[in-house]
């Protein structure tokens, strides 16, 4: 069912056409919420323009065309100002909506035309510690998987996880060293950074273990067996890792979801040959390059796209080429997404741009960078830990859910598992939500005490709007026997309808333009609604048909916020 609001953009587009000819591209209602009524059209003021009259004569002009469409069956319409109309929809044809609203497991939100989307997102490096950054990634990315998924389209779930490169040859050899088995090992699972660094810094100091690793990158890339099985259990162990965030963080992704940058090995020589073949990319300084118009470095030299660096080795580059060639031809996709940090704009752009160059990404596909913002500190620079390192992003999940423990201490009636529920559910929910209500390419402050506060657009105050209306409906016991007649009764009633009724195609839109924070924002204004609701329209004391329409709004509005929160991936706690 469509949002009242998508029900008048239609009627008045239509009337626009009917009225003055306009084929239908070129139709915009231009409606808009309003102070003085429900939606208001400013459509006649661009259309006078190119009808060379005044914006009032064609405002009653579409007034007049608007009063014998079946406009009147929704709204009532008013002319104004210069030209603007203004509709007010009728309090019993929103009734009517709300009662089919009820009645539709979708809640409204609409069947789009099925499109593959595969969603490159989340991608942490193997034998790294996920930091902030690939929190941003992986929660964005996760959310617009939901959502796109649940307004039909077929998506497909990409974690291009760092596994393959020079630094392999080093983490092979310290795992050889110290042993697939041992403690050292299991850092891999706990504490990789730390496991990490201590290959480094023997590679760094020790020239034969130096040696050996550069020995050790080559037989790997020439696909040795027992290089590749060392190799597989640095990832293996790494994916623990990532699995267990993943499941603390409620993220979709699944092991089959794997494509890193390993995949694509055997389609590198491919991809470079082709490109060597077309002309696209020719060898300059030994190097393989591609060189695009209008891209060029601070001195003027043309800045290239190395496909082939000069040893023969391939990178980051040609790995991605093959990821589009790869998801637009084997996955068939319609359009690609990739959630990746708004730093590696530059990158994905030349990338995109060569693969048009050489047919691997045609018109018909959109492809999407969905730039991803920094995480900041209190400082407003990048957050970091006090020796200047990235912050991990399990010490930032530990930090939120310490909080709400802590906000709890003075509950004895919680029993203890129900406190670590809490904590963990609505501690993680508020790291996911300041992420997500932000704009995902604008940066944000991470700061604990405002994200997992009950007040404000936050997750714990969504979550805490749910489990109130949970306990209300407690209280009021099943009436879903006793038959009447939805009604609105006053105005708080009827603006948390309109509400109600707005939230499919916010999901639509989010969707659509890929931005989860319009979600948050729609369902932080909703629960504020529900709020002034509540406040003055007493649920318990009022009777018969009042109430029972009351109770309806409440069950509805849960359903609602449940559903949404579902569609950014944050969990409900059974109590707060
Ligand atoms: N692994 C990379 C990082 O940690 C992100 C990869 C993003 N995806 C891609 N297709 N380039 O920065």
């Amino acid at each position: 069912m469509l949002s009242p609001l998508s029900q008048l953009d239609r009627l008045v587009s239509d009337a626009i056409q009917a009225t003055f000819g306009q084929a239908p591209g070129q139709v915009d209602a231009a409606l808009r919420p309003s102070r003085f009524a429900d939606a208001q059209a400013n459509a006649a003021l661009a259309l006078a323009k190119s009808l060379g009259q005044s914006p009032r004569e064609t405002g009653s002009q579409l007034l007049a065309g608007l009063t014998e469409s079946n406009i009147q069956r929704i709204a009532e319409v008013e002319l104004s100002g210069p030209g603007f109309l203004n509709f007010t929809f009728h309090t019993e044809w929103l009734a009517e909506q709300f009662s089919m609203l009820e009645s539709d497991p979708r809640l409204g939100v609409p069947t789009q035309n099925a499109k593959v989307i595969p969603i490159d997102y989340s991608a942490p490096n193997v034998a790294k510690e996920m930091h902030v950054g690939h929190l941003r990634t992986t929660v964005v990315g996760d959310s617009l998987a939901r959502i796109l998924e649940v307004l039909g389209h077929h998506v497909i779930r990409q974690n291009h996880i760092g596994d393959w490169g020079t630094p392999f040859g080093m983490l092979i050899e310290h795992l050889i060293d110290v042993g697939t088995g041992s403690a050292e090992a299991r850092l891999l699972e706990s504490d990789p950074n730390t496991f990490y660094q201590s290959a480094r810094s023997k590679f760094d100091s020790d020239s034969s273990f130096a040696q050996r690793s550069r020995f050790r990158v080559v037989r790997l890339q020439a696909h040795e067996p027992e290089s590749l099985e060392i190799w597989q259990t640095l990832v293996e162990r790494s994916k623990q890792y990532f699995n267990e965030i993943y499941a603390r963080l409620n993220i979709s992704l699944k092991d089959a979801d794997l494509a890193g940058e390993s995949t694509y090995n055997d389609d590198l020589a491919a991809v470079c040959e082709e490109l060597e073949a077309s002309g696209i990319a020719r060898v300059s300084n030994g190097a393989l390059c591609v060189f695009l118009n209008g891209y060029s470095g601070r001195d003027g030299e043309p800045s290239p796209l190395i496909i082939r660096k000069s040893d023969g080795g391939y990178g980051y580059a040609t790995t991605d080429l093959a990821t589009v060639r790869k998801r637009v031809d084997q996955l068939a996709a319609d359009r690609l997404l990739y959630v990746v940090g708004a730093t590696q704009e530059l990158h994905l752009r030349m990338v995109w741009e060569t693969a048009r160059l050489a047919g691997w990404l045609p018109e018909r596909v959109q492809a999407e960078h969905i730039q991803i913002g920094s995480v900041l500190g209190p400082d407003h620079k990048i957050l970091r830990t006090r020796s200047g390192e990235s912050v991990r992003l399990r010490a930032l999940l530990d930090e939120a859910t310490a909080r709400v423990a802590d906000g709890m201490k003075d509950r004895p009636e919680l029993a203890v598992q129900e406190r670590e529920e809490i904590s963990e559910k609505v501690g993680i929910g508020a790291v996911k939500y300041a992420d997500l209500s932000v704009a995902h390419d604008t940066d944000y402050v991470f700061d604990v005490k405002r994200m997992t506060a009950t007040t404000g657009n936050t997750g714990p105050y969504l979550q805490y709007a749910a489990t109130r209306i949970q306990s209300i409906l407690r209280s009021t016991g099943d009436e879903s026997g006793q038959r009447y007649t939805f009604a609105i009764t006053n105005d708080s009633e009827r603006a948390l309808v309109l509400s109600l009724l707005g939230f499919g195609s916010v999901v639509a839109e989010a969707g659509t333009d890929a931005k989860p924070h319009l979600l948050c924002a729609h369902l932080f204004i909703l629960a504020q609604e529900f709020s002034r609701f509540y406040e003055t329209s007493p649920i318990l004391s009022a009777e018969g048909a009042v109430r029972w329409s009351r109770v309806r709004l409440a069950e509805v509005t849960l359903a609602v916020i449940t559903r949404g929160l579902d569609l950014l991936g944050i969990e409900l706690p059974t109590r707060m």
